[in-house]
């Protein structure tokens, strides 16, 4: 595992921006596995900003996204599909036809997860899957279970998951208990992974999920056994490590 310690939020980002930029200067035609949540949106404006200086061209990038809550259509502001657009997509000559997330409104769950399997695997394998992670260890909507789901499921959220999110809708009765997620054998096999991890409050999971036992109660540990992983946090994130 390699490290990129940044001294803020901003700098953490910065670093981690550029592995990404770096990724699609020597591969043009990147998949990059994509996250939401907080923890992003300080990298995906450093990417913007790369664009709008010339620096970065995204005209043959393909992206796969990590998650979709179902039950959002893709034009509700809190849909992981709306996030992308409005934090990265609409800023960048990325295709709309090259950008793939969970369809939140398909109700067949076999079929959805099918589907998006296929699209992943058509893509012929992620360069670079960015992730975040969750207070309870959770990368994309991969919870605290008894074994690690392969590929793409639908889970119900844990309970810390959904007051964790509640931030962004009107009532915690708004938030979905639901959400259509890649599963930790597809994650893994990204070619790279980087996750980011912003604040004090992520600094004990960080510290469990890469130093402590590998078990599906902590979804993250899982990253120690795969061999190209970066670790990018700012000062607080990284503080018990
Ligand atoms: P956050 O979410 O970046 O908003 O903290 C991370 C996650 O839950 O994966």
């Amino acid at each position: 595992m390699r490290i990129i310690k940044g001294t803020t939020y901003e700098d953490m980002s910065r670093k981690a921006a550029d592995v990404l930029a770096a990724q699609v200067l020597l591969k043009p035609n990147s998949v990059l596995g994509l996250a939401t949540g907080s923890t992003p949106i300080g990298l995906y404006k450093s990417l913007i900003e790369r664009y709008n200086n010339g620096e970065l061209d995204f005209s043959a990038v393909r992206t796969v996204n990590l998650d979709e809550y179902r039950g959002l259509p893709a034009d509700n502001d809190q849909s992981y599909n709306y996030f992308m657009h409005h934090n990265l997509f609409d800023h960048i000559n990325i295709k709309p036809e090259n950008t793939h997330l969970p369809n939140g409104l398909e109700t067949d769950a076999e079929k959805e997860c099918a589907r998006y399997d296929a699209v992943i695997a058509a893509q012929g394998g992620v360069d670079v899957q960015l992730l975040g992670i969750g207070h309870n260890g959770h990368i994309g909507f991969n919870e605290p279970a008894d074994h690690f789901p392969t590929g793409t499921h639908l889970v119900d959220l844990q309970q810390s998951t959904i007051e964790a999110n509640k931030r962004f809708f009107a009532s915690i009765d708004d938030v979905p208990r639901q959400a259509y997620t890649m599963g930790i054998r597809t994650i893994m096999s990204a070619k790279c992974i980087l996750l980011v991890a912003s604040g004090k409050d992520k600094a004990e999971i960080v510290k469990k999920s890469f130093f402590g036992p590998v078990t599906p109660q902590v979804p993250a540990s899982i990253l120690q056994l795969h061999p190209n992983v970066i670790l990018a946090g700012d000062a607080d994130a990284l503080s018990l490590i």
